[in-house]
């Protein structure tokens, strides 16, 4: 049997949407299905590694022999990603984790009261999690590989470039637009410090086992499939 290309590794994926409450019944999210992170969760698997898919709110089932951790919020995203990347080799940041969150979300169900006047919220920032996990001191000792994505509609390359380095990450993976949210197919462009390449148009099957094999070349200096 050939050797599998993350054989002994753990990966930790994070994936999907994330729900921001404004009060117990209503709540702030976005498009993201999550699809392209539980692709690359079920390729990692079958590449051999061990792996934990952080998903957000979505409607995917979980991969054959993937550890899967719901979250919905950005915090619990993130208490999720620290924890569980602490253990881990790789971490994959996928998900589409809302920039802001509600201040505060209220106890109760915020009520219409008939005045016609309507609820005035404000926001804080959410953390970035893939810099925060990209900046912890296992992955700057180069124990844990980070790996980002950016859904950049202009200027790709560039833009890309100077994500990977605020973000503090070796390789950054840009969505090679229009819009792919949802869609079953997409087209990568991978950008680390060697420079660029680009995965074509393909499903995002086929994208995250050629992914997953880019990463290991890079983890592992290998070529095996
Ligand atoms: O900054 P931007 O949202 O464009 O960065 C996208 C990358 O950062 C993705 O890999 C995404 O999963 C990750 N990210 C994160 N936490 C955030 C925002 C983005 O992990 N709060």
């Amino acid at each position: 049997l050939a050797p599998k290309s993350l054989e002994g590794e753990r990966v930790v994926v994070t994936a999907g949407p994330t729900f921001e409450a404004i009060d117990p019944v209503r709540g702030i999210t976005n498009l993201s299905s999550g699809k392209m992170g539980f692709a690359i969760a079920r390729a990692a698997r079958e590449a051999g590694a061990d792996v934990t898919l952080i998903a957000g709110p979505v409607h995917l089932p979980t991969p054959r022999g993937v550890q899967r951790i719901n979250v919905d919020s950005a915090l619990n995203m993130r208490s999720a990603a620290v924890q569980s990347a602490q253990e881990a080799s790789i971490f994959i940041a996928t998900a589409a984790v809302a920039d802001w969150r509600p201040a505060v979300a209220a106890e109760h169900k915020i009520k219409k009261d008939g005045s016609g006047q309507v609820p005035q919220m404000a926001f804080v920032e959410n953390p970035d999690i893939l810099a925060e996990v990209a900046h912890s001191p296992r992955a700057v000792a180069g124990e844990l590989y980070c790996v980002g994505f950016a859904a950049e509609s202009e200027n790709l390359q560039a833009n890309a470039q100077a994500k990977r380095v605020r973000k503090g990450v070796p390789l950054l993976v840009a969505n090679l637009g229009p819009a792919t949210f949802g869609k079953d197919d997409n087209a990568l462009l991978l950008v680390d410090d060697e420079g660029v390449t680009e995965l074509p148009r393909a499903s995002k099957r086929s994208l995250a086992q050629q992914l997953v094999a880019e990463i290991a070349r890079r983890v592992k200096g290998t070529d095996v499939k």
